[in-house]
């Protein structure tokens, strides 16, 4: 904000819900630069509000919160913050699938209810990483960041991908051990991952999703994860956020993390900075830092 209030006059808009979208197009028009996060709808509504736009930057690396096309129609250029959170998107992943694969959430919980009768030979034994296939899909920046740390706890890796020889999608989930989705959200990877795609997933296996919500079918993954038709899953995004669907709380096999992928000091003030470098440049008649593609 300090930086932002040095080189322009600055407007925020606060609260939620519908007063913070009525707050939202009132307060664009006639603004050069808008500087959003991934819980604002910019939409064409929000687009056609701004008539004087020059930039939205998202302070985020997914964009599917924008209606890029609408943007780009009338000329603005949007922007979006990736690399500088790759590693701490990663690192949560990582924390994901440990904390899934070793019952982490079941052992605190049964702890912290008075429930823990002491250490036993068999107790919440759960799945060794080393020698397991880790399958990622989409096999991006993130992904390739889990990868390696993958490789680390001895896991081999297997991915999908448009650019190159990757493993098919229906392979990789029949053979993986564990399988991480990384790819961005738009209409051809909306339930990527729905009832067909988990049964075809082994019993034993888990599933990651750091991505986005609407890549998984959530009710499918309830149903999934009920009828132990996969072993596990550790989520950090949900279908209609900040809900989240009622069978899913209710369950043991299931980690869930409340939307945490960049939340690291260092990451979040790396993001808002390239947000900001890119508001100056743009105002300033220079080319952005990362435009969207
Ligand atoms: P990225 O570098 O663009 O990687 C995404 C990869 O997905 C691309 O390399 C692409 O690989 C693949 N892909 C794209 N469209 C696809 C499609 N239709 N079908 C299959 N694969 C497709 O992006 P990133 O920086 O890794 O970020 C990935 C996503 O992570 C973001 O979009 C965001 O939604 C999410 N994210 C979440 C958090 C969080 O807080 N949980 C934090 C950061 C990011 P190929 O071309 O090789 O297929
Ligand atoms: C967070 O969800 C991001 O896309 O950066």
């Amino acid at each position: 904000m300090a930086r932002l209030e040095a080189a322009c006059q600055v407007e925020l808009c606060e609260g939620d819900g519908e007063g913070l979208r009525r707050d939202l197009l009132t307060r664009v028009a006639g603004r050069d630069a808008l500087v959003s996060m991934v819980t604002d709808t910019i939409d064409r509504a929000v687009v056609d509000a701004g008539d004087a736009l020059k930039i939205i930057a998202n302070v985020a690396v997914g964009y599917n919160n924008i209606d890029v096309a609408a943007a780009r129609a009338r000329g603005m250029v949007v922007t979006n913050t990736p690399d500088v959170l790759t590693d701490a998107t990663a690192d949560l992943t990582l924390a994901l699938i440990l904390a899934v694969t070793r019952r982490l959430g079941e052992g605190e919980r049964m702890l912290r209810r008075g429930a823990w009768p002491g250490w036993a030979f068999d107790q919440l034994l759960g799945m060794q990483l080393r020698g397991k296939q880790l399958g990622i899909v989409g096999f991006g920046r993130i992904g390739r960041a889990v990868a390696a740390r993958a490789q680390a706890f001895g896991m081999t890796t297997a991915h999908t991908s448009r650019s190159d020889a990757g493993m098919p999608l229906d392979r990789l989930l029949a053979t993986s051990d564990v399988v991480s989705l990384h790819v961005p959200l738009m209409p051809e990877t909306r339930h990527l991952i729905g009832q067909p795609e988990l049964a075809r997933m082994k019993r034993t296996a888990y599933l990651i999703n750091t991505t986005r919500g609407p890549v998984v079918d959530e009710a499918a993954l309830a149903w999934a994860l009920k009828n132990r038709l996969i072993a596990g899953a550790a989520l950090d995004v949900y279908e209609r956020e900040p809900e989240v669907h009622p069978d899913l709380l209710a369950l043991e096999n299931v980690v869930l993390a409340p939307h945490l992928g960049s939340a690291t000091t260092e990451t979040r003030t790396a993001m808002a900075d390239l947000a900001v470098r890119n508001v100056i440049a743009v105002l300033g008649g220079a080319p952005p830092l990362t435009p969207v593609s």
